[in-house]
């Protein structure tokens, strides 16, 4: 979860994707979805999710100024980039279906920490100011870009992490609390990612001047699980207890009381994740430092599976300006924002996350609430592979995750994978050349080749038109 909310690391342009992959900020084209919109939905789009479950169907209509969703109306303008796909998923909920794994997970994290007030049913539409401007991201952060975030217009999007809801919950006074919620990201196309998942925020405020007692009487309170296999590690590049420039302790806080904080979010994580992985053989986690503009000193905490460090965890010392924005200038406070795939993937042994959307009974037949059992693999359907091959403008710029979007707007579901496979440059022209090879399979049916070459065909039709690149 670092990702683009993360700052770029060692001072270059690469900044970590959402779970741990390197991106590039690249120039974002000028053409934009709303064009998408207008041409391929010929003006006029309705939706309805296709679901068993009609209290999981949002409606909402596209035209080429106004987005109604649920009857609300929001103008569209030159930011607009959401989808028909896209909004078909935003009263899906997975959290609160009761025996789903996420919702289970999300169950078993709210009864170890069972004394944190819960909210779960927040409007994944918010502001661009409670997404970003409230907790401090700079104007040029990369997670406000087009080509990373899904926009309804300039002002309101559709949130992109839990901790959009920080501020508000502070200002009404709470203490302790945890939001689990849907967020979504543009992203590449793989087994890890999908555009929306969910997260779950906590957050836990004390008094700066009794932090340092409240916190070791709350540590004994927590106690210690004995685990002899989940190890985990410290290499954030100090722990808490000295201050490290790199990661460091905001000047308004008294070093006590940031270390005690520090200490008490590294403990409450620790024995949580300890708790949940207790049937784990030998899992490994280690912390590490992190950056988030909201928080000092920021860690993330990764778990070790399948030979990959995947993150599960961002979190820190909240920065004492959102603190003070709350009016809450005596308090001290962190917060974390876990990935709950990431760990349900781990916990319930699931190997790709589409299948957290699949509404077929062999994936959600397996699971009861409140108990974590590994998901035991159905047959797989038979994939149906695509190269696409394209000359992209230099000057227009392309994006990965634009090539992304379009293809899971045109093939939804049914794609699995997107890899770029090949890239030259002309030596002549300079033009460069890109491949993506594209995997598609679906979760719960055969596909046929007849409907895979017409997406496929739609796919060649829409990045030419959509994206200026031009097809080899
Ligand atoms: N919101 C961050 C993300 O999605 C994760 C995070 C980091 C949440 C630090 C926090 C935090 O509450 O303190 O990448």
């Amino acid at each position: 979860m670092s990702c683009r909310i993360c700052k770029p690391r060692g001072g270059g342009r690469g900044y970590i994707n959402l779970f741990g992959k390197i991106g590039y900020c690249n120039n974002f084209i000028k053409s934009n979805f709303h064009n998408f919109i207008d041409v391929n939905r010929k003006n006029f789009t309705t939706g309805n999710l296709k679901s068993n479950d009609a209290k999981d169907e949002a409606s909402f209509t596209i035209t080429s100024d106004t987005i109604r969703i649920d009857g609300q109306s929001f103008p569209v303008d030159d930011f607009t980039n959401v989808t028909p796909n896209i909004l078909s998923k935003i009263k899906r909920q997975l959290h609160l279906h009761q025996s789903h794994p996420i919702s289970i997970l999300r169950n078993l994290i709210e009864t170890q920490l069972n004394d944190f007030r819960h909210f779960n049913s927040f409007s994944p539409i918010v502001s661009t100011r409670q997404n970003f401007d409230d907790l401090g991201f700079p104007i040029d952060h990369v997670g406000r870009n087009k080509t990373d975030s899904y926009y309804i217009n300039r002002s309101v999007m559709l949130r992109t992490h839990t901790s959009a809801h920080q501020l508000q919950i502070l200002s009404a006074g709470e203490n302790k609390f945890l939001v689990s919620a849907d967020v979504y990201r543009r992203d590449e196309i793989d087994s890890n990612h999908y555009p929306v998942f969910h997260q779950m925020e906590g957050v836990q405020v004390f008094d700066v001047a009794e932090a340092k007692e409240q916190v070791s009487c709350d540590i004994t309170k927590i106690g210690q699980f004995n685990s002899a296999c989940v190890l985990i590690s410290n290499e954030a590049d100090t722990d808490t207890s000295t201050n490290n420039q790199k990661n460091p302790i905001q000047f308004c806080h008294p070093v006590e009381a940031a270390n005690s904080v520090g200490l008490h979010l590294k403990h409450t994580l620790n024995e949580l994740v300890k708790r949940l992985f207790k049937d784990e053989k030998e899992l490994k986690v280690r912390w590490i430092d992190a950056y988030f503009p909201f928080t000092s000193p920021s860690w993330e905490m990764e778990v070790l599976y399948q030979g990959k460090w995947l993150e599960i965890c961002g979190c820190g010392v909240i920065l004492q300006d959102l603190m003070n924005k709350a009016v809450r200038p005596n308090e001290i406070g962190w917060a974390f924002g876990l990935g709950l795939e990431r760990i349900a993937m781990v916990l319930f042994d699931i190997p790709d996350i589409r299948l957290f959307w699949s509404n077929d009974p062999r994936f959600l037949d397996q699971f009861t609430t409140n108990e974590i059992k590994k998901f035991k693999p159905f047959s797989k359907y038979p994939a149906s592979t695509r190269d696409i091959s394209f000359w992209v403008d230099n000057n227009k710029g392309f994006h990965e995750n634009n090539f992304c979007e379009l293809v899971r707007s045109i093939a939804g579901d049914l794609v699995e994978d997107a890899k770029m496979i090949d890239e030259f440059v002309h030596p002549i022209s300079k033009r460069r050349s890109l491949c993506y090879r594209i995997i598609y399979r679906s979760m719960d049916r055969n596909v046929t080749n007849e409907e895979i070459n017409q997406i496929q065909l739609d796919v060649q039709k829409e990045v030419q038109t959509q994206l200026g690149v031009i097809l080899r």
